[in-house]
């Protein structure tokens, strides 16, 4: 994720500029930059760190001017560096672009680009974008952009500006936001509503597939074939705060919501078009490597490790390979039994977690192999693991991670496809039906997502109770963690997950009339045996809320209610199980009015042991 503004008026455009880019930091800041027309030519000012750097450094050497865009960037292709930042410019330095996405087919275009003789200046995938407008113009800055937009695939939303006309900025969007602001004599772009909130709220919100012309005086809007789309002004009533929230109350319902689009571009690039592999360009192994690999340990903390739980049977029942998952903390004090035969992989949102940090120079100095999940680029563990697999959930705000555990979940899952077709432990049709079965997912979790009523509703219901329990088996346990510590972690509820068929050799002794029991039934192989430990905890009157899969008709003779899941496979549930026990935890959480971005005693990154 990235932000994006733009400028073009009677006004000075830097203030702007920086002062838009303030109100995206939540979309990224790992490095920011300015592009802005000063009469005479373009002068970009980028630079690594967080934008106040950028701030100053334009302080010191401003650029008058009156038209302009900028950037504050979160990276994916190439680590955060001055060369890296946006705003991009072709060779002449004559068209400059500022990006939020991820051009899938860039290495592509860059292999074509020069070898017709353009020079890259970045590793990042925006900068094609840039030497391709310089190559498609001839005089026509509409027809050079369309052009360009027929050639690229992926996600973006752009933004374009050049010396040969200085009177206009282009922009266009395809699955990443863009909207624009309309004042009276000038007009604005943003990624997003704060960044404009406090200029305009009359705003024009471009759909996919829309490209837009602004001057000072107009904006047009049209498909990327050039006919004329009638837009409807939007008429922005939240307050600022809220804007920043997308309209949602709390960051964490945001990111829950934000879980479709996080899962399908952690996935994009990855999958064969065919179904037929899972591709991994930063990994690049052989036949060999996995052979070598004879046991692996994976390391996290929190909801990672939580990730790693069912990472451990994703790698195990489909790569056949060994793995031990243990919290950071632990892992470093006991003496782990690890050598260059083990691949050690940690897990951890932010890259910054001290213990799991610790754990990874720990596993190398063992000489382990070592390879990190994270979202983060260029973070303390991206850099000190021997190799990366970035989630692309985009920044989290609030402390209870949500998408950041989905896509652990869909990294995972393609990590262990990935060894298993390497080792060859896994049948070509069951691989393309579980890639057949992920490229569904995002669409199954907004569906999941559509109807939130029940979920609230029991949230009220049972917000005010002291203990809830969740069980489960195979990977509906490892999910079970997870479900109970968000609700814990926010509503703070006591709540424990159990392996199902571990309940009755000690906390059966808990359950007594009216406890709630969140019982996960999604894994048919051991359907049965939920079952009968479902009706072992409604023996001792618990109220029980099941969870399973649509289609299960019998579930909802066993339970007291029911949350039916979309039908998929089952290593490929947990993605969709988790979202409705984080709705729960949020819904409780609000019906105890209890600080959900903030819970107490908590952080979002722990840098300290
Ligand atoms: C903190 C957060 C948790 C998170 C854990 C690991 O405790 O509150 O939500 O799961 O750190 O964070 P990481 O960034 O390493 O995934």
């Amino acid at each position: 994720m990235c932000g994006i503004v733009g400028y073009i008026g009677p006004k000075q455009a830097t203030p702007f500029l920086i002062e838009g880019l303030k109100k995206l930091e939540y979309r990224g800041y790992d490095s920011a930059g300015i592009a802005v027309f000063d009469g005479e030519k373009i002068n970009v000012d980028k630079s690594v760190g967080r934008l106040s750097i950028l701030e100053k450094k334009v302080e010191q050497h401003p650029v008058a001017g009156q038209v302009g865009i900028g950037h504050t960037r979160w990276a994916t292709h190439g680590r955060p560096s001055d060369a890296n930042s946006h705003p991009h410019t072709d060779c002449t330095g004559k068209f400059v672009v500022v990006h939020n996405g991820i051009i899938e087919n860039y290495l592509h275009l860059k292999e074509k680009l020069i070898a017709k003789g353009h020079v890259f200046k970045s590793e990042t995938d925006t900068e094609v974008v840039a030497h391709l407008v310089e190559e498609y113009y001839q005089g026509n800055f509409e027809e050079a952009v369309k052009r360009v937009l027929s050639e690229i695939e992926g996600s973006y939303a752009l933004v374009f500006l050049t010396e040969h006309e200085p009177d206009k900025i282009i922009c266009s969007k395809q699955d990443n936001p863009l909207v624009i602001g309309l004042g009276e004599g000038e007009n604005y772009i943003a990624s997003d509503i704060p960044a404009i909130i406090s200029r305009t709220r009359k705003t024009y919100i471009l759909s996919d597939g829309e490209m837009a012309v602004l001057t000072r005086d107009s904006v047009w809007v049209m498909n990327r074939q050039g006919v004329p789309v009638n837009k409807k002004v939007f008429e922005v009533h939240w307050d600022a705060e809220a804007a920043e929230k997308g309209g949602y109350e709390h960051f964490m319902i945001k990111e829950i919501y934000e879980q479709p689009k996080a899962i399908r571009e952690t996935m994009t690039g990855r999958l064969a078009k065919d179904d037929s592999a899972v591709l991994f360009d930063e990994l690049k192994w052989t036949e060999d490597d996995v052979a070598a690999i004879h046991k692996i340990v994976v390391v996290a903390c929190g909801t990672a490790y939580h990730a790693g739980m069912v990472g451990k049977y994703y790698i195990e029942q489909l790569a056949r390979i060994p793995v031990e998952v243990d919290v950071a903390s632990e892992f470093r004090y006991r003496s782990p039994l690890v050598d260059e035969n083990t691949l050690a992989i940690v897990i951890s949102q932010s890259g910054e977690t001290l213990d799991t940090l610790a754990a990874l120079k720990e596993a190398k100095r063992l000489g382990a192999r070592t390879l990190a999940i994270t979202n983060v680029v260029g973070s303390s563990i991206a850099r000190e693991a021997d190799q990366v697999v970035y989630t692309w959930a985009g920044p989290e705000i609030a402390v209870a991670s949500t998408k950041a555990y989905t896509t652990q979940l869909v990294a995972l899952l393609l990590l262990s496809l990935y060894l298993a077709g390497l080792k060859g432990a896994i049948n070509p049709d069951r691989l393309k039906e579980l890639i057949h079965g992920m490229k569904e997912l995002p669409g199954q979790a907004h569906e999941l997502l559509e109807d939130v009523q029940p979920i609230k509703a029991f949230a009220q219901q049972y917000g005010f109770c002291e203990d809830v329990f969740f069980i489960g088996r195979a990977l509906d346990y490892a999910v079970a963690l997870e479900g109970s510590l968000k609700l814990k972690e926010i509503s703070y509820i006591h709540a424990e997950a159990y392996a199902a068929g571990e309940l009755k050799h000690g906390t059966l002794a808990l359950i007594i009339e009216g406890v709630p029991v969140i019982a996960l039934a999604t894994q048919r192989d051991v359907y049965e045996k939920i079952l009968s430990n479902i009706k072992e905890v409604k023996a001792r009157d618990a109220v029980v809320i099941g969870v399973a899969m649509k289609g299960d008709d019998a579930i909802a003779k066993y339970v007291d209610h029911t949350i039916l899941i979309p039908a998929t496979d089952k290593f490929l549930s947990p993605v969709l199980t988790v979202i409705p026990l984080q709705l729960l935890a949020y819904y409780a959480a609000i019906t105890r009015g209890a600080d959900v971005d903030k819970p107490r005693n908590l952080a979002k990154s722990v840098t300290v042991e």
